[in-house]
């Protein structure tokens, strides 16, 4: 797609597509893809885990609110956020300030299933990391919500159809071809 300037955003708990549906989307609309949690990797050299074992959760909350700051800054790039990123209030202003903002929606029973092995993300290396994502999800949905333009379900959609449909509602509704647009005079017309 030519000449959108605007930027995109996903949010969403872990999981949940985000890097995947926005490498998709980028490649679709033409626009460069970032993803914080990266940016954050590639700038500090470890991994997000490790950030988290030296500088506990605060520390990495605040790179992350550095990064998207930094990274919103720019025009025209779809962000993957990192799911906790929504827990700032001046990221969820920042994000909603200078893009559209998509939440991609996920029940935890299905974010479990695709987790479950996961080494890397600090916060479900619990006993009972289910339990834990139902945790974030109360904690986190209304910030989710509220941040969000458009929300949609990851259930049952493919990448591909969800790309689609992110796609649609960007894009500015067509102009019918039959000069029957509102305002075209077509009405008027002797
Ligand atoms: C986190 C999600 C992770 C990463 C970190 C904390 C969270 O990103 O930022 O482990 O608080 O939900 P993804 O959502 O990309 O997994």
């Amino acid at each position: 797609m030519d000449g959108f300037s605007r930027n995109v955003y996903l949010i969403g708990l872990m999981g949940a597509g985000k890097t995947t549906v926005g490498r998709a989307l980028a490649r679709r609309l033409r626009l460069p893809f970032l993803d914080s949690d990266h940016e954050i990797e590639s700038r500090t050299g470890v991994p997000v885990r490790t950030i988290f074992e030296l500088e506990g959760e605060a520390g990495f909350r605040m790179r992350e609110a550095n990064i998207i700051a930094e990274l919103s800054q720019r025009d025209g790039v779809v962000l993957a956020t990192g799911g906790g990123a929504v827990l700032d209030a001046g990221t969820r202003s920042v994000l909603r300030a200078s893009g559209t903002v998509i939440y991609l929606r996920a029940r935890p029973e299905d974010l479990y299933r695709r987790m479950r092995h996961d080494r890397d993300r600090p916060l479900l290396q619990t006993g009972d990391p289910l339990a834990r994502l139902r945790e974030l999800l109360d904690l986190r949905r209304p910030l989710y919500e509220a941040t969000a333009h458009l929300t949609l379900d990851t259930g049952e959609q493919g990448v591909a159809r969800l790309v689609n449909r992110i796609e649609r509602e960007l894009l500015p509704p067509e102009q019918p071809l039959d000069g029957n647009a509102p305002g075209s005079g077509a009405d008027s017309a002797p």
